[in-house]
């Protein structure tokens, strides 16, 4: 079966919980993870039937949105998932009318940032130290995309 994404409500929170924590080393409250829903909010699973592959979190408004988590469950990872995400995201948002996409990603995150780049997106920033880490902090690196820039 082809996973499709499909927009979820709180009422899958229970599902997209255990991704979230097994997919990040430092996870969003569940708290967290509970506000994001609403009008101004893109949070959308991707699914193959009735599981839950992954999903990712984005506010917008205007013509600008900003990517605030995206995850695929461990166990799926590196099967192009993840960037059937971030395609459905941006496809979605530039159908809201966004024309510019902001992100921030941990510096030692490779995988996603090679993720973000296929699509377009390039670094316009850095916040020192702005991540817990294992060793203390670490940086946070904001990509930036603008419209019918990668994939
Ligand atoms: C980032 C994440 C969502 C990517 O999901 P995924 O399903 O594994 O990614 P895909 O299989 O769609 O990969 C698409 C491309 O991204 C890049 N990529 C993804 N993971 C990578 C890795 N670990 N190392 C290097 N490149 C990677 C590659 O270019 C890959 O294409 P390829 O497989 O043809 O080489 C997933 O690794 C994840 O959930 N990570 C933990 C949570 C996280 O860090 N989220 C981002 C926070 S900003």
């Amino acid at each position: 079966m082809q996973p499709e994404c499909r927009p979820l409500s709180a009422a899958q929170l229970a599902l997209m919980w255990p991704i979230e924590c097994a997919a990040h080393r430092f996870p969003w409250s569940e708290s967290l993870l509970a506000s994001s829903f609403g009008e101004r909010y893109l949070c959308v699973g991707l699914w193959s039937g009735v599981q839950l592959l992954g999903f990712y979190v984005a506010d917008w408004l205007l013509d600008e949105s900003t990517l605030h988590n995206i995850c695929v469950d461990p166990r799926y990872q590196r099967l192009g998932y993840g960037a059937l995400l971030l395609n459905d995201y941006l496809q979605r948002s530039a159908a809201l009318g966004c024309q510019t996409w902001w992100l921030e990603v941990r510096n030692s995150n490779v995988g996603a940032i090679a993720l973000y780049q296929r699509y377009g997106y390039h670094q316009v920033g850095c916040r020192k130290g702005y991540y817990r880490s294992d060793d203390g902090v670490e940086d946070a690196l904001v990509l930036s995309r603008l419209q019918g820039s990668g994939e």
